[in-house]
């Protein structure tokens, strides 16, 4: 029988880790990254779909994990051995986020579901739980429910306050966790959410300020879900059996590299490299055919920013560094390097039982 020579990846989120998902499907160009000049960094040929001018996220991951770049499911006869792809770029965490454009991820886990029968039928039942407990799940979503979903809905706001929003925006993430849970998934890499706020998209769009200040109260509803996110797989990682989380803190790397850019190699963390306008905060990278709707930087290497709202190549690599390395913080969360060492460095934690004072750390969040 096929041994998995390490864990495999299966990826669910939106264009952060989006790998030519939206290739594959109807949608508009706002959601589809198949057009020059995304990709144009060398690494790859040309456009492939990813939201960057070369690799994402998961590109890195993968190669830190010693594993072929995962492919999409979509993508017609792709070899799904060492995990699959679902990010949709525009996906939310509510059905109703870009509803007819993306892959929400709720459709993205009963794909996951329809792969796992596959993979049943090619490999073995025994083989195959082995290969869906061992792996690693990777979700990076919730940006579109909070800015097209929720900033950019007038409607959603007047039916939602933020709190009852963020409330169920997080309780249909945490249901999806559950349901990759019951399938058999128990190691998890939940991205947190970056200050939204300091887009360039949002920075321009910021109405309180014309001096180009970050729009702190798209940033403050990121900070929330985040705290909701926290808490819940705390919850998560007491209650169920075999749990284990990494921790990302997204936000504060994030908000380190938009304030002191060149103490991580930036020298732009305000202007996008693509796009046009004040910050180029206007979506305009590639879409049109006339080379003056748009400007491109020369050097995107140096920008934090590739687009109105994607980071450059180099923030997904230093991201994935991170990942990989980070000392957890937090009792019972891991870094992405345990999470793919199929438990052979148990900690501690994996086999104390927690004691209930934990749980007051919740609710102090
Ligand atoms: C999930 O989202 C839907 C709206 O799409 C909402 O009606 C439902 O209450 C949410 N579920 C949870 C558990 O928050
Ligand atoms: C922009 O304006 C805000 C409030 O008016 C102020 O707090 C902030 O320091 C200013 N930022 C810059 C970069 O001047």
């Amino acid at each position: 029988s096929l041994k998995t020579p390490t864990s495999a990846l299966f990826i669910f989120g939106d264009s952060i880790v989006d790998a030519g998902t939206n290739n594959h499907i109807k949608s508009v160009a706002n959601f589809k990254a198949d057009y020059h000049p995304y990709g144009q960094n060398g690494f790859f040929n040309g456009p492939t779909g990813r939201f960057s001018d070369g690799r994402v996220l998961v590109d890195f991951i993968a190669e830190l994990a010693n594993i072929p770049a995962i492919p999409p499911f979509l993508q017609p006869s792709a070899k799904f051995i060492n995990g699959a792809n679902f990010a949709s770029a525009g996906a939310g965490i509510l059905s109703e986020t870009n509803q007819g454009l993306v892959i929400n991820l709720e459709t993205q886990i009963k794909q996951f579901e329809e792969l796992q029968k596959s993979l049943q039928e090619e490999l073995g039942e025994t083989e195959v739980k082995a290969l869906i407990s061992k792996a690693v799940y990777l979700i990076s979503i919730g940006t579109n429910d909070y800015l097209h979903g929720y900033t950019f809905n007038p409607n959603m706001q007047e039916t939602f306050s933020v709190e009852d929003y963020v409330g169920m925006v997080t309780g249909n993430l945490s249901q999806a966790i559950q349901d990759l849970y019951d399938r058999g998934a128990r190691k998890f890499g939940v991205l947190d959410l970056m200050p939204l706020g300091c887009m360039p998209s949002l920075r321009a769009l910021n109405p309180n300020t014309k001096n180009g200040s970050c729009f702190e109260e798209v940033s403050e509803i990121a900070k929330a879900h985040n705290r909701a996110l926290l808490a819940t797989l705390i919850i998560q990682q007491h209650i169920y059996k075999g749990f284990k989380y990494v921790h990302s803190n997204f936000f504060e790397w994030m908000d380190k590299r938009i304030h002191f850019p060149s103490e991580y190699g930036f020298r732009d963390a305000v202007n996008a490299c693509c796009g046009k306008g004040a910050f180029r905060g206007i979506n305009s990278c590639g879409r049109m055919k006339k080379e003056d709707d748009y400007e491109v930087c020369e050097d995107s290497n140096e920008n934090l920013w590739w687009d109105s709202v994607h980071v450059s190549e180099k923030v997904h690599e230093q991201l994935a560094l991170e990942l990989w390395t980070a000392t957890p913080s937090l009792p019972g969360s891991y870094n992405f390097k345990d999470l793919f060492s199929d438990f052979q460095n148990l900690r501690v934690e994996d086999v104390i039982v927690h004691e209930q004072s934990d749980l007051g750390f919740v609710s102090a969040t």
